[in-house]
């Protein structure tokens, strides 16, 4: 019994990279049940690059789940963003979750964009000014919404996605001064307060792809900058998890 997904995240669409990702996407059905977009899919966050992001991840031929990234909110269009991702058959989760019924059993993927403010000993608290507060209080909702929906998924394995990073770990190469807003150890906390198979974030794109949780679930960065392919392919049973490459993208990316 195993599972095979394929992630990739931060993949930046415009116009000048449709095309870039699709001729590895073409063999995807043969070798994932799922394809998981980590966030960052537009350069912008227009409704025009969301157009690109349907052209590039739609109609694959395997169920796409994904979460928005910061860039995606950047322009203030994320309804148009979002109504453009689910209109090409794109599962967009925000605090939710998904199970999918694939060959090797019950894929559950719960999703949030996440947010930061940083990690043990290192991290923002709800203290002081308001908009201190607000910052941490952002976060702590939206890993309150991801632990409960991780919890009450009835499958066989769990999945948590996100774009901002849960862990330091796979934060190595960026400067430590950013690790504030590039994840939340909060995060971290709502995919150990479940039985996680495996998290995936994107977001650090000078970050290192393996870590793992305090409560042990591996952890993997999947930005496209870290992970330099299409994207990369984890095989779940119930016990373990291995990876194997995949196809590569075009020149350039
Ligand atoms: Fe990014
Ligand atoms: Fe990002």
């Amino acid at each position: 019994m195993v599972i095979r997904i394929a992630a990739v995240g931060d993949v930046h669409l415009d116009e000048d990279v449709v095309g870039r990702f699709r001729p590895a996407l073409e063999r995807l059905p043969e070798r994932a049940d799922v394809l998981l977009l980590a966030g960052d899919l537009t350069r912008h966050g227009t409704e025009r690059e969301a157009r690109c992001v349907a052209t590039e991840f739609g109609g694959l031929g395997v169920p796409v789940v994904a979460v928005l990234g910061n860039h995606d909110y950047h322009c203030d269009e994320v309804p148009q963003v979002l109504r453009v991702l689910r209109d090409a058959g794109i599962t967009v989760l925000e605090g939710d979750s998904v199970v999918l019924e694939c060959s090797g059993g019950r894929l559950g993927i719960a999703g949030a964009k996440g947010f930061g403010g940083g990690f043990a000993g290192r991290c923002a608290s709800d203290f002081g000014e308001p908009e201190m507060k607000a910052f941490i209080r952002t976060t702590s909702g939206i890993a309150d919404r991801l632990g409960a929906a991780l919890r009450e998924m009835d499958c066989d394995v769990r999945v948590a996605l996100t774009h901002y990073a849960p862990v330091p770990d796979t934060l190595a190469g960026e400067p430590l001064e950013i690790y504030p807003f590039l994840g939340s150890y909060l995060l971290g906390q709502a995919i150990d307060s479940a039985p996680t198979g495996l998290a995936v974030h994107g977001h650090a794109h000078a970050g290192t792809e393996r870590g793992t949780t305090p409560g042990g679930v591996r952890v993997r960065n999947v930005a496209h900058p870290v992970i330099k392919q299409a994207y990369s392919v984890f095989h779940l049973g119930e016990q373990s998890m291995s990876s194997q490459v995949s196809a590569r993208t075009g020149s350039g990316t």
